[in-house]
């Protein structure tokens, strides 16, 4: 298809001043990552030739957030309205198209709402009718229906401020008609400003038609402009993701208590409990079960697994048919092969445990190779680390590893070795042998408990 050039400039030099913080507006984060990313994203999705972001405050916080190829960051210093904003990216703009305007503080737009604006010509403005327009520009019409212009709160009459039509922000205009609008724009106004929205009557002007297009959901069009709307956004996104994954067949305890911070890939038949977060890239297999309360971030979890309440996972593979947790802890490199128990206080790094291998029980194994059918007792500490370098630790296949063991690395426990409870094992133990290292137990006769003294 042959498709004219699409331009997308979106705001962000606003500072956000009722964030009440010295992170840029935009950058503060929805969903897992920064509201500007959102905004970026659906740029990306529309396949749009040029993206230029307008950045101010915050100075190079905001572009160096970002390392989105083929995206133009330009300063608007100072920061003279939204028309003054828009004025910055004409450069950058490719001609003979459509431009349309995003607001970086405006993260959930659906993408199908922006094509429904951009399938018509002329200026088409993104509105709404709200039940308390306060703070917004209202859409003003003539009798017949026609958009005459848009009023900014600060600058309407009382009569103009009692219209609930009010004005996203968002709009798309031919580019070149925009060039020559956007020369003419003064700032005549309350605050001094050079308004985007003045280009209304400029483009009646030049014969130019002004209509109107609305989002499906009201909180398409809403901004962030304090914690408080951040928080309710942040959950509106996540009941839509919520939404998606209950659509493909995943069941949630709730969806109201559900997070996804990255990307969450799930097979048929899982079931998430409440509370639970997950971040970067993860992917649970058919049948998995997610207990409450626990956080996975790049994990990928096999075949009808079993992850129980309050565990926590980072940068761990899981085999099919696993038990973990509750109350497990795995660090970057844990591998589990197939049927694999690991506990509850059990935390691993770099380590992997072989089929049917079990650690039920309050241990720490780091760095640590360990076949299967292994038996790790409850208490037991891999000694991975000398204080200055980090050495292995390699349990062979069937080995029993008694309870309140330390493994002092690098050491070998051979094939069906078994370690005695309570050892020290500094040395390499011996396949299919019985090693122990404690003290023998003895016993004292006629020995008397201490009294205390009396007076
Ligand atoms: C603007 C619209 C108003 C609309 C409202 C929706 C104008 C004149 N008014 O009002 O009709 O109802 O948005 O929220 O356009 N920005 C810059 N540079 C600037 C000024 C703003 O990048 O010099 C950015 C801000 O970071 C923000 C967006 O533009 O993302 C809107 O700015 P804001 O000050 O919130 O606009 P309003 O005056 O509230
Ligand atoms: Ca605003």
């Amino acid at each position: 298809m042959n498709k004219t050039p699409l331009n997308v400039v979106i705001l962000a030099a606003g500072k956000g001043t009722r964030m009440h913080s010295r992170l840029p507006k935009v950058l503060h984060v929805l969903g897992g990552r920064p509201m500007l990313g959102h905004a970026l994203e659906r740029a990306a999705a529309l396949r749009s030739d040029r993206v230029i972001v307008i950045y101010g405050f915050g100075g190079d916080a905001v572009p160096s957030a970002f390392h989105a190829a083929g995206v133009d960051f330009v300063r608007q210093e100072p920061q003279l309205g939204t028309g003054h904003a828009v004025q910055q990216a004409l450069p950058y703009l490719q001609s003979g198209g459509t431009t349309l305007v995003l607001y970086g503080d405006v993260p959930l737009t659906r993408v199908t709402t922006l094509e429904n604006l951009l399938s018509k010509p002329g200026l088409r403005l993104l509105t709404a009718t709200l039940g308390d327009p306060a703070g917004y520009g209202r859409i003003v019409r003539d009798t017949a229906g026609r958009i005459v212009r848009i009023v900014e709160e600060r600058d309407a009459s009382t009569r103009e401020r009692k219209i609930r039509e009010i004005n996203s922000g968002i709009l798309c205009a031919p580019t070149d008609k925009l060039r020559d609008w956007l020369s003419r724009l003064t700032n005549r106004n309350a605050q001094k400003e050079y308004y985007l929205t003045d280009i209304v009557p400029l483009a009646i002007e030049s014969n130019t038609t002004v209509t109107s297009a609305n989002a499906a959901d009201e909180w398409e069009i809403l901004g962030v402009n304090s914690k408080d709307q951040l928080a309710y956004l942040e959950r509106v996104h996540q009941l839509q993701n919520a939404r998606l994954h209950m659509a493909r067949g995943v069941t949630l305890a709730d969806p109201w208590r559900f997070d996804v911070r990255g990307e969450l890939h799930c097979g048929k038949d899982v079931f998430i409990d409440v509370n639970c977060i997950f971040e970067g890239e993860v992917r649970l297999a058919d049948d998995v079960r997610v207990g409450a309360g626990c956080v996975l971030r790049d994990v990928a979890v096999g075949v009808g697994s079993e992850i129980a309440p309050y565990s926590h996972l980072h940068g761990a593979v899981i085999g099919a048919h696993c038990r973990v947790g509750p109350y497990a802890r795995m660090r970057p490199g844990t591998r589990l092969a197939d049927e694999v128990h690991v506990g509850n206080f059990v935390e691993t790094k770099a380590t992997e445990l072989g089929h049917k291998s079990k650690a039920n029980h309050l241990s720490y194994l780091g760095d640590t190779t360990v076949g299967s059918r292994v038996n790790i007792g409850a208490g037991t500490i891999v000694c991975n680390y000398d204080g200055a370098n980090k050495y292995r630790t390699i349990i062979e296949d069937d080995a029993f590893i008694g309870s309140d063991t330390q493994l002092v690395a690098p050491v070998t426990v051979g094939r069906g070795a078994t370690i005695g409870a309570g050892s020290s094992i500094t040395k390499d133990a011996p396949a299919d042998s019985l090693t122990l290292s404690r003290a023998k137990q003895v016993t004292v006769t006629g020995w008397k408990r201490p009294v205390k003294k009396q007076g």
